[in-house]
């Protein structure tokens, strides 16, 4: 169904069991605009479809439905995402590499980030907005973590934040969800510690697969709603997601997770060169554009554009 409103479009959720979710909501209180009503309270008109929350993507686990997420970084591919159908985006601190030209996602700043995600979350209303919480912008303490995840909760209106590694996140985990903000956690190959992990490699192979295995345990204890894992063997991550009741996302981790993420660059083609192994090219942008602003500059140079019809008298 092309429409990221239908995952909170199914029946609401027997409130009785504890493995899925009530997803069912409210009228908003307090008045003011709903950001897309909650189905109840309806007169002549039906509700429309709502913004998807974390609830819903955990109930989607919970009833064996898959969902998709992409990164977006601007207001037309957020609207474009969302129309097509995915059902939450990331803005991701890979904008250091695929908005600022960084080499790697480490130069990436809050103040950076957060026009983005304003942009992002502006542009849409039925998508749950991720912004990944950029190096060292919660490392330093708890308190830190909680007061940059706010930051792009107030300033961005992001519905989320997502924050690299496991078991020695548990706290700040656990100080940004008492906030009242859900975190997505990620786990295996996390970019920021690239120089600490030796490059970029599979996590959790062999031996290393216990300590993978209590990374996803700890974020999942410590309160976070998601977690995704990046270049992890797709055993390892089936297992992962057949233990936890939390949704996974992978990349690069395998078909058993209960969601996939890409880069958008890479899965639209607008990158060049040899993507990743576990990068899928649905299209390849890099060409189309090119000969679109090939046969533009040949048209300005010959003369060609403009016609006469797009000028004024
Ligand atoms: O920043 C990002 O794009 C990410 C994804 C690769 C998961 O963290």
């Amino acid at each position: 169904m092309p429409d990221a409103a239908h995952l909170n479009q199914t029946a609401p959720a027997d409130p009785t069991s504890s493995s899925t979710p009530n997803t069912a909501e409210e009228t908003p209180p307090y008045g003011g605009q709903a950001t897309g009503a909650a189905p109840g309270g309806a007169k002549a008109h039906a509700a429309p479809p709502r913004r998807v929350r974390t609830l819903d993507l955990i109930k989607a686990k919970a009833e064996g439905r898959r969902w998709a997420m992409l990164t977006s970084y601007d207001q037309y591919t957020a609207a474009l995402f969302e129309k097509a159908g995915v059902e939450a985006l990331l803005v991701g601190d890979s904008a250091a590499n695929n908005v600022y030209g960084h080499a790697t996602t480490l130069p990436v700043t809050v103040d950076e980030l957060i026009p983005l995600a304003r942009a992002v979350a502006s542009a849409t209303s039925r998508a749950l907005i991720v912004a990944d919480l950029p190096f060292g912008s919660y490392e330093i303490s708890d308190e830190q973590a909680a007061a940059t995840a706010v930051r792009f909760m107030k300033e961005a209106g992001v519905h989320a934040v997502k924050l690299e590694g496991g078991a020695r996140m548990a706290s700040r985990i656990k100080a940004i969800t008492s906030a009242g903000i859900p975190v997505m956690a990620h786990i295996g190959f996390t970019p920021q510690a690239e120089h600490n992990l030796g490059g970029y490699k599979v996590q959790g192979r062999g031996e290393a697969g216990a300590a993978l295995l209590d990374d996803a345990r700890a974020v999942a204890e410590a309160g976070a709603f998601s977690v995704v894992m990046e270049m992890v063997p797709s055993g390892l991550a089936g297992q992962v997601t057949s233990e936890l009741s939390i949704p996974t996302v992978g990349i690069g981790a395998g078909a058993e997770t209960d969601a996939q993420v890409l880069v958008w660059q890479d899965m639209a083609g607008l990158t060049t060169g040899r993507p990743p192994r576990f990068v899928k090219r649905y299209a390849d942008l890099h060409s189309v554009l090119t000969e679109a602003v090939g046969t533009y500059v040949d048209e300005v140079k010959s003369g060609v554009f403009p016609e006469p019809e797009r000028g004024f008298d």
